[in-house]
């Protein structure tokens, strides 16, 4: 019986050493931002009327968390490339008046610049904001290891064809020169080829009025948030991940009220997401990368917050946000009906979806345990690539069942559509794989109200034992395949294998988790 708690599960996964080889090997620098924090934090916001750009100082290793992402499609290449950025974290001055404002309540808060000093009072703008240059205020945090943001306030005018920000502050600053920052405003960081993907937004500050700046095309009273469809969002835990919870975190305090601005613009996605999109922002979603209107806002933020895969680290949100909070909001973006799995009453059995890959860790005996789960006493759907296809449908569908079941991969993310309560079962494939599965959809799972089960399969259940002997490496060593580099674990465990499920064995893992739906359990 493989259900594990989330504690028990993730514990013994890290202190597997197959599990933490890999995390050393594919884990990159981190940068210490307790450091920032704690030496730079104060200095920044008391230096007015001066730039304070403070250089970050030590490296050190990824905690938990981050490197589910690399276990997703299309990121071969990605560790080998990237490296950890040494980048400053900016605050450019401000008047006076705002910096004080805004100081105690970030100190005490203990964070800075993500919040960018957005604690509504500005925000709310009258127009009177907008004309008076002098209250405009910039501050970026660029230490982040998934994301680089700025939020800026006043006068800011978005030039979308030439991809600039414009940040207008007073003609009578006293710094001399004209700072510039740019932005890809995608929260992955660390995945240089990932970033490659996404337009660069420069943002120039301390620009004067007049021709410094160009006039204003479009005059908003509402803020604005510029992010990215571009990255890797096909792919649904990218859309989640790098997307959707970024925007939650940055756009949701506005309460629709906010206008969204997207470079790579992509039709197509944001036609897939409106659900989830239009709670985010009650307007239509603005293509920066052709406009060529001038539209001014009183306040904005360049690039998302993000915090983990799947994930918000309430922490690090400085305004409470939670993963339970987001799933509500996803919950009425889809009209979900259900809030909560309820006990088996008589008569009703509990529905179980399972997520069907086909080209890479399919499950070769599909029918024999969609079968299984049947006879175990669940109605099943399933469900393959063209069932999932329409989201909004989908979305129904999960909400309606009890248990999802898939393959580690993709799919696992319509997690999100569960009701609270409900049970993700997890299959590992064949390979040691059972930290990366984990931190990428057994962590998320019980901050989102759900239950976590798994089932890792043996090299008896792996179609990797038509190709390799079994005292190939393959079988004996795995993790010295992971060593290899991430190419190759890809193309061995992740894009080499099919799975032949032991019926019998998946069988007692279903029975347990419908035994936990029983009302005893509840
Ligand atoms: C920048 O963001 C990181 C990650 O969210 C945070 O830990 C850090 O405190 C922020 N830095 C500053 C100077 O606000
Ligand atoms: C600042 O911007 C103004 C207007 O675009 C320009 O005339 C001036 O040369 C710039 N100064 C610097 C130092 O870039
Ligand atoms: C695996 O076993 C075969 C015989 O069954 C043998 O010829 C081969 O050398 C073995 N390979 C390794 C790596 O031990
Ligand atoms: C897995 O099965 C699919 C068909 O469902 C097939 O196209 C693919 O080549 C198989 N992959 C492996 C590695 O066996
Ligand atoms: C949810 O599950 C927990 C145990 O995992 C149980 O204590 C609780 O009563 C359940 N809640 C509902 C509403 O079913």
């Amino acid at each position: 019986m493989k259900k594990a708690g989330r504690n028990e599960s993730g514990k013994k996964a890290m202190s597997r050493g197959g599990g933490a080889a890999v995390a050393c090997l594919l884990l990159l620098p981190l940068l210490v931002l307790a450091v920032l924090k704690t030496d730079f934090m104060p200095q920044q916001l008391i230096h007015v009327g001066e730039a304070s750009i403070a250089q970050d100082g030590d490296e050190s290793s990824v905690p938990g968390g981050v490197e589910g992402a690399i276990w997703q499609p299309r990121q071969q290449q990605l560790v080998a490339k990237s490296k950890a950025a040494h980048d400053p974290v900016v605050e450019a001055p401000t008047s006076p008046n705002v910096v004080r404002a805004n100081r105690d309540h970030k100190i005490k808060k203990g964070f800075l610049a993500m919040n960018g000093g957005m604690d509504g009072a500005l925000i709310k703008s009258d127009g009177d904001v907008v004309a008076a240059p002098t209250r405009s205020k910039l501050s970026c945090n660029l230490s982040s290891y998934r994301t680089n943001m700025c939020a800026m306030q006043g006068d800011v005018r978005v030039h979308g064809k030439a991809a600039t920000v414009y940040v207008v502050s007073a003609s009578d600053d006293n710094r001399p020169d004209n700072g510039t920052i740019t932005i890809r405003p995608y929260p992955r960081k660390w995945e240089t080829p990932t970033m490659q993907l996404v337009r660069e937004v420069t943002i120039r500050w301390r620009a004067p009025p007049g021709p410094g700046a160009p006039r204003c095309t479009v005059t908003y009273d509402v803020p604005a948030v510029v992010f990215s469809t571009g990255g890797y969002g096909v792919n649904i835990f990218h859309a989640i991940t790098d997307i959707i919870i970024p925007l939650y975190n940055t756009a949701r305090e506005y309460d629709g009220r906010v206008r969204l601005i997207a470079t790579n613009y992509d039709r197509k996605w944001i036609a897939k997401y409106r659900h989830a999109l239009s709670l985010i922002s009650i307007y239509p979603i603005i293509d920066l990368d052709a406009d060529n209107e001038v539209r001014c806002f009183p306040s904005a933020h360049v690039g998302t917050e993000s915090h983990k895969e799947l994930g918000i680290d309430s922490a690090l949100s400085g305004k409470g946000y939670t993963m339970m909070g987001f799933r509500g909001l996803i919950r009425s973006a889809y009209s979900l009906k259900r809030e909560w799995v309820t006990p088996i009453n008589h008569g009703s059995k509990p529905r179980l979806v399972m997520v069907l890959r086909r080209n890479s860790r399919a499950l070769t005996n599909e029918a024999q345990v969609v079968a299984a789960a049947a006879e175990v006493g669940f109605e099943v759907v399933a469900a393959g690539p063209e069932v999932v296809r329409d989201l909004g449908k989908f979305a129904e569908t999960v909400n309606s069942c009890d248990v999802l079941v898939g393959v580690h991969g993709a799919g696992l993310t319509n997690m999100v559509f569960l009701p609270r309560n409900g049970t993700v079962l997890q299959i590992v494939p064949w390979g040691e794989m059972k930290w990366p599965a984990w931190t990428s959809y057994g962590e998320p799972v019980a901050p989102m109200g759900l239950r976590y089960a798994e089932y890792e399969v043996t090299a008896e259940e792996t179609t990797l034992k038509d190709v390799y002997p079994r005292n190939h490496t393959v079988f004996t060593d795995p993790v010295s395949i992971h060593k290899q580099g991430f190419n190759m674990l890809w193309e061995t465990f992740l894009n080499g294998q099919n799975l032949t499920l032991d019926v019998h064995r998946f069988t007692g893992v279903l029975q347990h988790i419908y035994q936990s739906l029983l009302p005893s359990h509840n």
